[in-house]
């Protein structure tokens, strides 16, 4: 009788636990969301990236959403306040954190390149004069001159880079292009590529262990979605 009680206790349980998920606002967001709904999670409708309420559980219990600064995703992520996170493959990169990167989700796709102004396309990027090179992305930035033997000074910007070689602040840039817009629009030209980049569910480790049912379940789920 025990045993028949505790065997139904065990069905009753949900199937999965609740996973704690760490959505990057701006870009992605709103894909992240639409991509999640579409593999079966119900995240609310009408969730915006503007919302004031930072903290949002799904109706049925199987996630919480935390909504974040998309450079501070793998930060919670590594930190095991989220189990899970979604965020650009580029900001996971430059981060250095420590997670694991089981899916790649197919949306979001942008390249990290090296853009100079028109005027300078044709010339070779240069060897032995310290060029001012902005970006957001300092440290694939560093790794990318260093491997090629190239002396640069790099200057962290957060933000409208593309403004730094017209207003004499640097010689190139590197960034993330999207549809190549912004380059095109300030008289920038992408010389080579660094990173390609697209979103990706990253995972806490410890999670990966500890929650394996529902992080698999997740995993799975976004797999079949791609
Ligand atoms: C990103 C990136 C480029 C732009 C590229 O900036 O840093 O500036 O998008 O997109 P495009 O190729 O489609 O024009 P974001 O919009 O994140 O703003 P920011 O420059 O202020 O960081």
């Amino acid at each position: 009788m025990m045993v028949d009680t505790m065997a139904r206790m065990t069905q009753a349980a949900p199937a999965t636990a609740v996973l704690t998920v760490a959505v990057a606002k701006g870009k992605i967001f709103s894909q992240a969301l639409e991509r999640l709904r579409s593999v079966g999670y119900p995240v609310p409708v009408g969730l915006t990236d503007h919302s004031r309420r930072l903290m949002v559980d799904t109706p049925d219990g199987s996630l919480r959403l935390l909504l974040v600064k998309n450079s501070d995703v793998p930060t919670y992520v590594e930190y095991g306040a989220a189990d899970a996170g979604i965020v650009g493959r580029d900001v996971v990169a430059e981060s250095g954190r420590d997670v694991l990167e089981p899916v790649r989700l197919g949306f979001s796709r942008c390249s990290l390149v090296v853009a100079v102004p028109v005027s300078q396309a044709a010339k070779p990027l240069h060897r032995g004069t310290a060029l001012r090179v902005a970006t957001k992305y300092p440290r694939q930035t560093r790794a990318y001159f260093e491997a090629r033997g190239l002396s640069v000074d790099i200057i962290p910007l957060s933000g409208s880079v593309e403004l730094a070689p017209l207003a004499g602040l640097a010689d190139y840039i590197v960034d993330m292009v999207e549809t190549g817009t912004t380059l095109r629009e300030n008289g920038l030209v992408p010389v080579d590529t660094v990173a390609e980049s697209e979103a990706v569910l990253i995972v806490n480790r410890a999670s990966h262990k500890l929650r394996a049912a529902a992080v698999m379940e997740l995993v799975k789920r976004l797999e079949l979605g791609r």
